[in-house]
């Protein structure tokens, strides 16, 4: 029952906002939460760099920080990267792992990404862990099975345990920054696959209660229809979250 499910909208950044224009997005989004507050979690993925600072600046309004990666080894000389235990040392309560970005200009595999959920989740972060077909995938009709599989790998070696603290965000990449979304159909279809995937591995009392965001050119002229999915969750929103006015907007959508 999506009312039982924790509903989370979440602004993934990318490599988008200086430092000043960060705050400044927080500073406006702060205002208009404080005057219309809402039940969902909120939570925003800044760059690396900006992570503590977001941390402060939105401290005590009840939005959450995430980053949008970390690295799969607890620390060491890994020149230029990032660990989990860091991320959790600024004040980050989530991390983003397996974005599709991530997978196709720096060659992160369903593999690489569970060690990654791994040394995330064992330094007591949560997880948006995202999988989605490509468009040659979804024409060829192999977007059910490839999704099951990047879930499958990812998660299946988890405990119970570690997987309430997982929520997945299904984004097909060819609706990523193109201005195509999936229908509300097109997503609510393999939204319930996903749950029935993951009620395979570990049961229906977690698949019914983990979060499943929707990701790919959420706006908010389209929010409200993905969002009264019954199992769209909630978003994960890239472009539309850069203006402080239409990622509010989705949130009240
Ligand atoms: P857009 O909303 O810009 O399509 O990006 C979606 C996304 O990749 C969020 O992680």
């Amino acid at each position: 029952m999506p009312e039982q499910r924790e509903r989370i909208i979440a602004a993934n950044w990318k490599m988008n906002k200086t430092l000043h224009e960060g705050l400044a997005l927080l500073v406006e989004l702060n205002i208009l939460l404080s005057n219309k507050p809402t039940q969902h979690t909120v939570v925003v993925a800044p760059p690396y760099i900006h992570l503590q600072s977001a941390v402060h600046a939105v401290a005590d309004t009840g939005i959450k920080v995430a980053a949008q990666n970390c690295h799969q080894a607890p620390d060491g000389a890994y020149t230029g990267e990032i660990s989990a235990d860091m991320l959790q040392s600024v004040g980050a309560e989530y991390v983003i792992l397996g974005h599709s970005e991530r997978r196709q200009y720096f060659g992160e595999t369903d593999e690489l990404v569970a060690e990654k959920i791994k040394t995330a989740t064992d330094n007591n972060l949560k997880v948006i862990y995202c999988c989605g077909e490509s468009l040659e995938q979804r024409e060829a009709g192999s977007h059910f099975e490839l999704v099951k599989q990047q879930i499958t790998t990812a998660v299946e070696g988890f405990q119970p345990n570690i997987i309430k603290d997982v929520v997945i965000a299904y984004e097909p990449v060819w609706a990523i920054g193109t201005g195509l979304t999936a229908s509300p159909e097109q997503a609510q279809e393999m939204h319930a696959f996903i749950r029935e995937t993951m009620a395979g591995i570990f049961g229906s009392e977690i698949a019914d209660s983990t979060p499943i965001l929707y990701g790919g050119s959420m706006k908010p002229a389209n929010a409200a229809a993905l969002l009264s999915q019954p199992d769209v969750d909630g978003g994960l929103i890239g472009g539309a979250s850069l203006v402080a006015q239409d990622f509010f907007d989705i949130i009240h959508s």
